[in-house]
């Protein structure tokens, strides 16, 4: 059943290709993101005032990865918020609203407490859900499924990355109905999507060198993972993933606001994991992985393969992936996080399928 592997969660960060493959190939058709599922036209989403996005832990973190991508797409306001804390803050959500709830589970049940009160209040409800028939998707107004396939582990990874992948096929029909993207940007983007399966091949396939990079660091005490834009984003997951499972204390800041606290918890002996894929940011990051460096961290590096020798002249040790689309970067550079999660959980003996206190679906308040 662990399609000889030692855990599920091995088995599922292995199956991302194939899972990334399901949920974006048969939406796109003649270079063209086809969503039949989805009911919205153009007068409606052009009324829109404003994307509310709503879920809870990895979900949430793809939350915040897409309102980088879809407010740079659409050009309207995308406001991201936890769902246990969305109905408590007298949320302004009106019909000129569409929330966008994800779940992997379908369950979970502040998200699906938050969308009631969402579509209470009036808003139009998409979801972004992998459990074909569970009541948030039921309850939704429109419902796009990731066919990730089952997910067991309690760690979620392939269920993260098809949600991303929907994100983007959000965004390109999207911004092509509200006419904000230009065919040449959206051809590119098209292009490069149907190339991240098989870079996601690529990146798996060294899966050692991460192995190698976790038995140097599995004992560190504490891991700070910065970034900046989309890399901050994923450096939230990588975080969620290392002490979810290997219980190491972790933090993700973003890069540039390490000074203005968290660098005092800086010392020798501390890792950094410093995620530069965003070219555009590269050397604003790079700026703080030397005030990190100076003060005696460690410092694993992550960037694209274009920006890898740069990078190698001030970290200690270096992932790289591949290129891509700028936007893209999210899908490829959190399977090197979830492989380094992996593999320290491996080195220090944890239970990783189940790790202490968690649930894989959490269906109390
Ligand atoms: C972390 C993890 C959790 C879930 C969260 C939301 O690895 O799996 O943080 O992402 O509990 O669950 P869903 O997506 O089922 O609503």
């Amino acid at each position: 059943e662990k399609g000889g592997y030692e855990h599920f969660m091995a088995k599922e960060i292995m199956e991302q290709p194939k899972a990334f493959r399901d949920t974006i190939f048969p939406r796109i058709q003649q270079g063209r993101v086809v969503l039949d599922d989805l009911q919205i036209g153009r007068e409606e989403l052009e009324g829109l005032d404003k994307l509310y996005i709503i879920a809870c832990g990895s979900s949430y973190h793809v939350g915040v990865a897409a309102k980088y991508t879809l407010e740079r797409l659409l050009r309207k306001p995308v406001e991201v918020t936890l769902a246990s804390e969305f109905r408590y803050c007298e949320p302004i959500v009106t019909e000129r609203t569409m929330a966008l709830v994800i779940s992997q589970s379908g369950e979970t049940i502040d998200t699906l407490a938050a969308m009631r009160e969402a579509k209470r209040l009036g808003a139009r409800v998409l979801s972004i859900v992998n459990v074909v028939g569970s009541t948030i998707a039921r309850e939704s107004d429109d419902v796009l499924y990731t066919w990730a396939g089952p997910e067991i582990a309690v760690a979620t990874t392939k269920a993260y990355s098809t949600q991303l992948a929907l994100i983007y096929l959000i965004g390109l029909y999207f911004a092509d109905l509200l006419g904000t993207i230009s065919r040449e940007e959206y051809g590119r983007i098209v292009d490069e999507l149907l190339l991240i399966p098989t870079k996601l091949e690529q990146i798996l396939e060294n899966r050692k060198d991460i192995q190698y990079f976790a038995s140097i660091y599995f004992n560190h005490p504490s891991v700070f993972f910065i970034g900046r834009n989309i890399d901050y984003a994923v450096g939230l997951e990588g975080s969620l993933k290392l002490k979810e499972i290997s219980y190491i204390h972790s933090e993700a800041y973003a890069a540039g606001e390490l000074k203005h606290g968290t660098i005092s918890l800086i010392e020798p002996g501390t890792l950094v994991v410093a995620l530069a894929g965003y070219s555009q940011l590269f050397e604003k990051t790079m700026s703080n992985v030397v005030e990190v460096k100076s003060r005696g961290a460690d410092v694993l590096g992550l960037t694209v393969a274009s920006k890898a020798e740069d990078m190698a002249k001030t970290t200690d040790h270096t992932i790289v992936i591949p290129d891509t689309h700028p936007m893209l970067l999210p899908s490829l550079e959190v399977v090197p996080m979830q492989l380094f999660a992996y593999y320290v959980a491996l080195q220090r003996g944890c239970d990783i399928d189940k790790p202490r206190n968690l649930a894989k679906s959490v269906t109390v308040e």
